[in-house]
C-alpha cells in the first residue's frame, strides 16, 4: 500500500482568483477548482481585480460573484487605498478576512507610498483581523516601524530577499506581532531562470539571487517563515506573450507537490511542510476547521507538472516539466468529497465565506 498522508484543512491566504472584469484570466469557479485540485480547503482573495475592492459597493460585487461560483471555502481582503478609504472599515470589517496594502507597485496600481497614509490605515484598522502587506526590502522595514507603534497583527506577503528575512527575524525577536509568507516560485526559481523561462518567470516580487533563495530556505527551516502562499495570479499565455506582459504566475496546484518533493529530498521536515500550508495559516487567520475537512495525498506518486493538466483557466505553469513527488488524491470540505483524481465533484457555489 502506497504511503498516504492526510492533511487537515489547507489554507492559502494569498491568491488572485480574478473573475468580474478579469474573467478572461479565470473566474471564481475555475480558480477555486484549481484550489481544490491543489488540496486546499480555503483561499483568501486579494483586492486588485477590477473593480478594486476599495469600497463597500465593490466588495458587494465581488461577494455576489464568488458566492455563486466558488467550490472551496474562501475569504476576501479589503484594500487600503491611497484614496484614504479608512472610513469604509466599519461597514466592510465583518465580511472580510483582512486588509491588504500594496506598498510597492504591482498589478492593479494600488500603490500606497505616503508613510502618513500608511500609518493612518494602521490607526483605523481594528486589531482582530490581519493587516497584510506587500512590502519589499526598505518598505518592509518601514512597515515594521509602523507595527512597532501600532502593534496590529501584520502579515508580510511573499518575502523574497535575505534582507527581508533579517528584518522579520528581528521584528519577531522584538516581540512584534509580525508573520510572513514565502512563495514557491521564490523557493524553486532564481533570477537565472528568467533566461530560459522569459516572461513566464515574471512576477512581483521579481525572482532574486541564489543567496536570497538560500536565506528563504534557512528561514523556512528555523520557523521565521510562517506560511507558504502561492500568490496564484493567472494571466493568459497570450497576455504573457504580448508586447506588454503582466506580472504573475499561477501556483495553487503546484505548491503542495513542490513542498512534498522538498520533504522527499530531505530539504524540509514533513511537520514543517504541513505547518506551512495548514496549521500556521489556520492559526494566524483564527480559523476553526470544520469536521471532515482534509486532503489525502499519495506521498510517493511521482509525476511531471504539465500546464495542460491543470484546472486553472490559463493552463500553464512556470514549473512545466518539473518532476514532483506527492499527488493530491482527494480533497474533502465539510464532509463532502469535493475533488478526486482530476475531477471536481461539487457544484459552483458550494464554497462558503469563512468570514460571514
Ligand atoms: O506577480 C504578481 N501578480 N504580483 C502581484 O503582486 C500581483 C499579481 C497579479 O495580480 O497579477
Ligand atoms: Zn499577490
Amino acid at each position: 500500500m502506497a504511503a498516504r498522508l492526510k492533511i487537515t484543512g489547507m489554507v492559502d491566504p494569498h491568491v488572485h482568483l480574478r473573475g468580474m472584469d478579469w474573467a478572461h484570466k479565470g473566474d471564481f469557479y475555475t480558480e477555486t477548482c484549481a484550489a481544490v485540485a491543489g488540496g486546499y480547503w480555503a483561499v483568501f482573495d486579494m483586492p486588485n481585480t477590477p473593480p478594486h475592492t476599495l469600497n463597500r459597493a465593490a466588495l458587494d460585487t465581488k461577494l455576489e460573484a464568488i458566492n455563486q461560483q466558488a467550490v472551496c471555502d474562501w475569504g476576501l481582503y479589503f484594500c487600503a487605498g491611497a484614496n484614504r478609504n479608512w472610513d469604509e472599515y466599519p461597514v466592510i470589517f465583518d465580511a472580510v478576512c483582512g486588509l491588504k496594502m500594496f506598498n510597492n507597485d504591482t498589478t492593479g496600481h494600488l500603490l500606497v507610498e505616503d508613510d502618513a497614509i500608511r500609518r493612518t490605515h494602521y490607526a483605523h484598522w481594528p486589531p482582530d483581523k490581519i493587516f497584510a502587506n506587500h512590502a519589499e526590502d526598505e518598505t518592509c522595514a518601514a512597515i515594521v516601524e509602523i507595527v512597532r507603534q501600532h502593534r496590529k497583527p501584520t502579515h508580510i506577503l511573499h518575502v523574497s530577499t535575505a534582507r527581508e528575512v533579517d528584518i522579520i527575524r528581528r521584528a519577531k525577536a522584538d516581540g512584534l506581532p509580525v508573520t510572513c509568507g514565502v512563495c514557491p516560485h521564490h523557493l524553486w526559481l532564481t533570477e537565472r531562470d528568467v533566461a530560459a523561462l522569459g516572461v513566464l518567470a515574471w512576477m512581483k516580487p521579481v525572482l532574486k539571487t541564489q543567496a536570497d533563495q538560500d536565506a528563504l530556505w534557512a528561514a523556512l527551516a528555523d520557523g521565521t517563515v510562517d506560511i507558504v502562499e502561492s500568490d496564484h495570479a493567472p494571466h493568459t499565455l497570450a497576455e504573457k506573450q504580448s508586447d506588454n506582459p503582466p506580472y504573475g504566475v499561477p501556483g495553487l496546484e503546484t505548491t503542495l507537490p513542490l513542498l512534498l518533493t522538498a520533504v522527499h529530498d530531505g530539504r524540509l521536515s514533513l511537520e514543517r511542510a504541513v505547518a506551512l500550508v495548514s496549521d500556521n495559516p489556520r492559526r494566524i487567520y483564527k480559523l476553526k476547521t470544520p469536521s471532515d475537512t482534509y486532503t489525502l495525498v499519495a506521498l510517493d506518486a511521482a509525476y511531471n507538472i504539465k500546464g495542460a493538466d491543470l484546472q486553472t483557466h490559463v493552463k500553464w505553469s512556470p514549473f512545466e516539466g518539473m518532476t514532483v513527488r506527492g499527488r493530491v488524491i482527494e480533497t474533502w470540505i465539510r464532509g463532502r468529497k469535493v475533488y478526486e483524481d482530476g475531477r471536481v465533484l461539487v457544484e459552483a457555489g458550494y464554497g462558503e465565506n469563512l468570514y460571514a
